[in-house]
């Protein structure tokens, strides 16, 4: 069985309000689409500790930030376009 893939968002309010709320729903629907809702583990936390930095995007042990709908979706391909 494969390793699920952990992916943790931050939605402590300064990124939340910053666009990890869309950032939120372009994630789901990527996992949706991609058929990744069961090899990613998708979660949310508090805060990631680099809100001046945010909004934050944590995948395995790579921190994303300043992660807005103009590079999301990249960052989501290099992830896990053809890799999982
Ligand atoms: S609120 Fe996201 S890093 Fe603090």
């Amino acid at each position: 069985m494969d390793t699920q893939h952990e992916m943790i968002i931050c939605l402590g309010s300064s990124c939340f309000s910053r666009g990890n709320s869309k950032n939120l729903r372009i994630i789901q629907d990527y996992l949706k689409k991609n058929n990744l809702e069961t090899k990613v583990d998708f979660k949310g936390n508090l805060c990631s500790e680099h809100c001046n930095l945010g909004p934050i995007l944590q995948i395995g042990d790579r921190i994303y930030k300043h992660v807005d709908e103009s590079n999301i979706i990249s960052i989501l391909n290099d992830e896990f376009g053809g890799n999982l």
